[in-house]
């Protein structure tokens, strides 16, 4: 399933904060509108945040007025911090408007090379996206046996990416080869990604999924019913993995259950000049915990802490799972040190 689409200076995209009661596409027209959903998690998941920020740029460039180089420039750089400024801790949208970026300042010409420009590279990073999980896919379903049952956290599949997932995508490739596979699916407090839609996309494949309230985990992993954790990520440095809050209590569990815990992610999330310590832990808004919908579940004026990420430390990471192959976190440690 493909989460977003251009069409003539229009992004159209799944509004996944309706999901999965209803299928809703919205219109974003500008950069604004982009930002917006972004921090709404209308638009989510790393791998989409970061071409939905792409997409972003190209509305900012399309719709250009301007008619000279340095006003184009200008116009550019202030969508890319209207972009910044939406989610800190996914490294893809970083990745991304630095890469619009970078193109446009290589492109020679006037205003209306530089907007084809940065239309076409956006385009192309909404492709390679769906090239990228595929592979991801395919190196992944190696480490996939047939009657595995995997537990996964989050969402990182089709609705986290253009199209195919990254954990979600290893899953796939094992199931369209015949591997009879099953998911259990954290649910994912706060913002319940897992059971809204980790097991809406799995239900529409037709993938056994199984859905579990966060403190389930443990038991599960205890008594022997799951036998692989996968994960996608957020951001990946030097020493650790940054995923949606709950992956390291799930990575130490699994540790403890000697289950092995895999990452999956493209390298546009990879960052291994930064350790843990340089990334910022996007801190949301207290109500995503004090309601349930649109029920309010705690007293009024309570003190909540609402992080949106966690810091998994390399060391229970088994392996990591990227297009270009599976490199363990012994290798990562080694080749990093090199
Ligand atoms: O806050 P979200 O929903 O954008 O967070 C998503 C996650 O943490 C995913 O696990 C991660 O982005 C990997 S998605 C392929």
């Amino acid at each position: 399933m493909r989460t977003i689409e251009w069409k003539d200076g229009v992004v159209y995209t799944i509004d996944q904060t309706v999901l999965p009661k209803k299928e809703v596409w919205i219109e974003l027209k500008t950069c604004e509108q982009v930002a917006q959903a972004l921090k709404e998690m209308k638009i989510r998941g790393a791998p989409l945040i970061g071409v939905a920020a792409a997409f972003g740029l190209a509305l900012s460039a399309y719709h250009s007025k301007v008619l000279k180089r340095e006003d184009f420039m200008h116009e550019l750089e202030t969508a890319a911090e209207t972009m910044r400024n939406t989610r800190p801790t996914a490294v893809n949208l970083f990745w991304a408007v630095d890469r619009i970026l970078k193109k446009t300042r290589e492109t020679r010409g006037g205003v209306e090379s530089l907007k084809e420009a940065v239309v076409a590279e956006a385009l192309r990073m909404a492709d390679e996206d769906v090239e990228v999980n595929r592979r991801i896919g395919k190196h992944g379903s190696k480490i996939i046996n047939d009657g595995d049952v995997i537990l996964t956290h989050c969402n990182a599949g089709s609705l986290a990416t253009v199209e195919y997932g990254t954990a979600l995508a290893v899953v796939r490739a094992a199931w369209e080869e015949g591997k009879r596979i099953k998911v259990f699916a954290d649910e994912t407090r706060p913002f319940l990604q897992g059971a809204r839609l980790t097991v809406f996309e799995l239900m529409r494949d037709n993938i056994p999924v199984t859905l579990i309230t966060d403190n389930m985990a443990g038991y599960v992993m205890s008594k022997g019913l799951v036998n692989k954790v996968i994960v996608g990520a957020d951001r990946i440095v030097r020493d650790a993995v940054i995923n949606k809050i709950g992956t390291y209590s799930v990575a130490v569990l699994a540790h403890e259950n000697n289950i092995p815990f895999y990452v999956a992610a493209p390298t546009s999330t990879f960052n291994f000049i930064q350790s843990a310590r340089d990334v910022v832990i996007e801190e949301r808004n207290p109500e995503e915990v004090t309601r349930i919908g649109t029920e309010t579940i705690a007293p009024e004026g309570v003190k909540v802490m609402n992080p949106a990420f966690d810091i998994t430390p390399m060391r229970y990471v088994t392996a990591i799972i990227s297009e270009e192959g599976i490199i363990t976190g012994r290798e990562l440690k080694k080749r990093l040190k090199g």
